[in-house]
């Protein structure tokens, strides 16, 4: 099966927890097993710049240093997944941020959980709209 043209595409990143986890390969499985397509995959440690420049929709709350702090801990895998509705698809797939009420079935669901520590650990980003998922494709791959 092949997708219509302009089909969408997505940034997804297993954050270093998923990486360290051993999770990216299910996380990669999951992704194709829905039928999205994969246009670019690269295990990278994202740099502060980067961090900052990715959450600059959300500066300022107060999650976002111990959020970046935790980004940038460890390698990241950055994905970018393409298909119809796959911006909407994937955050269907990866569940609701707080990885306790995420429902089972979903990626955060099945694989994630609150350790107690400050920062949420959630294994996966996904980009939040079609605009966001180009500003974010633009950073991470400047490339494609
Ligand atoms: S918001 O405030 O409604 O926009 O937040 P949300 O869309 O749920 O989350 C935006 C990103 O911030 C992450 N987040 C957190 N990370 C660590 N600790 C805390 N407390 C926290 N709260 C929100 C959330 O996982 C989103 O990151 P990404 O990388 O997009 O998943």
């Amino acid at each position: 099966m092949t997708d219509a043209p302009l089909a969408q595409r997505t940034l997804v990143l297993v954050k270093p927890d998923g990486v360290r986890r051993g999770l990216a390969g299910e996380v990669l499985r999951r992704i194709e097993a829905k039928g999205y397509t994969l246009a670019a995959v690269e295990l990278r440690h994202a740099d502060e710049a980067l961090l900052v420049e990715h959450y600059a929709e959300h500066a300022g709350k107060p999650f976002v240093g111990p959020l970046i702090a935790m980004m940038s801990s460890g390698p990241v895998l950055a994905i970018v997944a393409e298909g119809q509705r796959v911006v909407e698809g994937f955050r269907s797939l990866a569940g609701a941020t707080d990885p306790t009420l995420a429902a089972p079935g979903t990626i955060r669901g099945d694989l994630a959980r609150d350790w107690g520590r400050p920062v949420i650990e959630n294994l996966v980003h996904g980009s939040d709209s079609p605009t966001s998922a180009e500003r974010e494709i633009a950073l991470w791959f400047p490339a494609l």
